[in-house]
């Protein structure tokens, strides 16, 4: 059975719409851990559209389980995780433009760059994970420089139907060579509550790392009472 690290980047989207401090990160984190969650999962993007540099510092002090960071490999990110010290670093690739991280990391195009990133923060104590797409040769690249990968489901998670299992047989594949090469094995993007359990089901998989879903449906599980709450308070 997979671990489960819910991404609260989405809290930190809503709260940056009006550049407040609701809804505060922290007590978000600590209310996800107490519903049971097993990691908290940001990503501080160089253009900080929602995780700040500041609430990665109080992460870190607060989040009892696991702090992941997700992050691109640029010099001044880096510094920052160095400082933070997250206990694990999921390296991602990062486009200024993008909705969402779009797909992997290219490891064998950007082998120095992504080693060079994994020296300096394995230098500062922080376990770090690549984000790749489900492909041996990612797989095999990844493998000679960490001992975690989190595999893209990105495009199981978006396919119709019709062609979701053999995005999911892709995934079964690289898992099983992922742990042939002795690799921790976590997953993530996209899944949500119609798609996660094909995947939650693959053997050999640490950890899922799940949020727009999770925040998406916190709206309709929390809005009831929001409005009751507020009701009470105008009459
Ligand atoms: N894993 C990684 C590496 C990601 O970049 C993201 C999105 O920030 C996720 C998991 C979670 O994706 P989603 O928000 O679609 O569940």
């Amino acid at each position: 059975m997979p671990k489960l690290g819910v991404n609260i980047d989405h809290t930190a989207s809503l709260r940056q719409l009006r550049n407040g401090i609701e809804p505060e990160i922290i007590s978000c984190a600590i209310l996800c851990e107490s519903a049971g969650c097993d990691s908290i999962v940001v990503h501080l993007r160089e253009d900080q559209r929602h995780i700040q540099e500041k609430d990665v510092y109080l992460l870190k002090k607060a989040v009892k389980t696991k702090l992941n960071l997700e992050m691109a490999t640029s010099k001044k990110i880096i510094e920052v995780a160095c400082l933070a010290k997250p206990h694990q670093a999921t390296l991602v690739p990062e486009k200024r433009q993008e909705v969402t991280t779009e797909g992997g990391l290219d490891v064998l195009k950007n082998a120095q760059k992504v080693a060079d990133a994994v020296s300096r923060l394995k230098g500062a104590g922080i376990e770090v994970s690549l984000f790749i797409d489900p492909q041996r040769k990612q797989i095999e690249a990844a493998s000679k420089l960490v001992g975690m990968i989190e595999l893209h489901t990105g495009r199981y998670a978006n396919a119709s139907l019709a062609s979701r299992n053999k995005y999911l047989d892709e995934l079964v594949d690289a898992v099983h060579y992922a742990k042939d090469l002795g690799l921790i094995v976590n997953a993530g993007h996209g899944l949500d509550y119609d798609n996660v359990v094909p995947v939650a089901t693959i053997e050999g998989i640490e950890e899922l790392n799940i949020g727009y879903s999770i925040i998406c449906q916190s709206v309709f599980t929390g809005l009831g009472r929001a409005v009751k709450k507020m009701k009470e308070l105008v009459s």
